[in-house]
């Protein structure tokens, strides 16, 4: 029989961009609508390093995000060259950074300021270690010589698998995984290794993007890969595995930053990304495992409640909108134009 609605806990996304500012206030309340916790990105500029611009950064989301207060913004930060470890500790201790954001050094969107080699961030990854805080990492490497295409591949190799020898009890997230390489690292290896799959790359590859016409709204970072690597996502987000869950990467960016010459990476899915997600459950026949992936599996690995909260998607069909936002700051978002199977269901 057909599914017609599916009503499961509140879900949280373990991965988000708000930005700052004026696409802070309006991008906030459509990530604040969906899910009950985020995990906030730390690369503003500049980045969020310390716990005093953390405390700062949370109460303006708090502020921009008013209308749902039951939203939690959970804190990140970024780690540098030269992160003190005792900052990191301090902010873990006082309930501000919930965790931590590895980019190694030029790797995407505000990440100059980010880290040139792994080794020089240990201490701080050891005391992360006894403390229990996860380590989220962006999993590309940075080198001219590798293929954009073969970035995440070759982190695992060079970066990731020696990290998790040298640091074995360390709690890692392997973020927006791409591959079928990350799919199978992630699942060999312990408990402590987990990874957010977003829905653009359960639903895209790369010749969505670049076949017929190079569509910079579909052009993020790692970058969707060839057919076989989707599939590979597909089947381990709605397998029931706890090491997988939602982490949308929503990260705005200007239309014309996207539509340029020289066009940022970014995918703005916040608007409809449950809806987007449930549709590549009920077409891997796995709506079973739905509130697993996006609402049970994220608070298990980063140690907190589950939300008490339900929420209902009903099989509706809705439009995305064209546009989003206005002026200079209008942002073409996810599925923009597009008819939805689905539709959340907001009191
Ligand atoms: O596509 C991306 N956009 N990937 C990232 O890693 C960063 C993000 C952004 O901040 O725009
Ligand atoms: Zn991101």
């Amino acid at each position: 029989m057909a599914v017609n609605s599916i009503t499961i806990t509140k879900p949280d996304d373990w991965h988000v961009h708000l930005r700052d500012g004026a696409m802070l206030q309006q991008v906030a309340n459509y990530t604040a609508r969906q899910f009950s916790r985020a995990i906030i990105m730390p690369n503003l500029t500049p980045p969020v390093t310390t716990v005093a611009q953390a405390k700062g950064y949370r109460e303006q989301i708090l502020a921009a995000t008013r209308d749902y207060p039951d939203f939690q913004p959970l804190m990140t930060a970024y780690l540098t060259d030269s992160m003190d470890v005792e900052e990191i500790v301090r902010g873990h201790a006082e309930g501000v950074f919930t965790a931590t954001k590895l980019y190694p050094a030029g790797a995407t969107t505000n990440s100059a300021a980010g880290v040139t080699d792994v080794k020089k961030i240990y201490p701080v990854l050891e005391a992360m270690q006894r403390i229990g805080m996860p380590l989220l990492v962006h999993g590309e490497v940075v080198s001219d010589e590798i293929d954009v295409f073969d970035r995440e591949a070759v982190f695992i190799e060079q970066i990731m698998q020696p990290l998790l020898q040298d640091l074995p009890e360390l709690k890692v997230v392997f973020e927006h995984i791409t591959t079928k390489d990350a799919v199978d690292f992630v699942v060999a290896a312990g408990n402590n290794l987990a990874a957010t799959i977003t829905v653009h790359h359960l639903q895209i590859n790369r010749n969505d993007m670049l076949v017929g016409g190079i569509k910079p709204h579909l052009y993020c970072l790692p970058v969707a890969k060839r057919e076989l690597h989707r599939q590979a996502l597909r089947k381990s987000a709605t397998s029931g595995s706890n090491k997988f869950f939602l982490g949308t990467d929503t990260a705005p960016h200007a239309i014309g930053d996207k539509e340029s010459a020289c066009g940022c990476a970014g995918i703005f899915s916040a608007p409809h990304a449950l809806e987007s997600y449930v549709q590549v459950f009920e077409e891997e026949h796995a709506l079973d495992k739905f509130e697993t992936f996006v609402s049970l599996n994220g608070p298990k690995f980063y140690g907190l409640p589950v939300n008490e909260k339900k929420v209902t998607l009903v099989k509706q069909q809705q439009d995305v909108p064209d546009l989003i936002g206005q002026g200079e700051l209008t942002i073409k978002p996810y599925r923009s134009g597009e008819r939805l199977g689905w539709r959340l269901v907001t009191e």
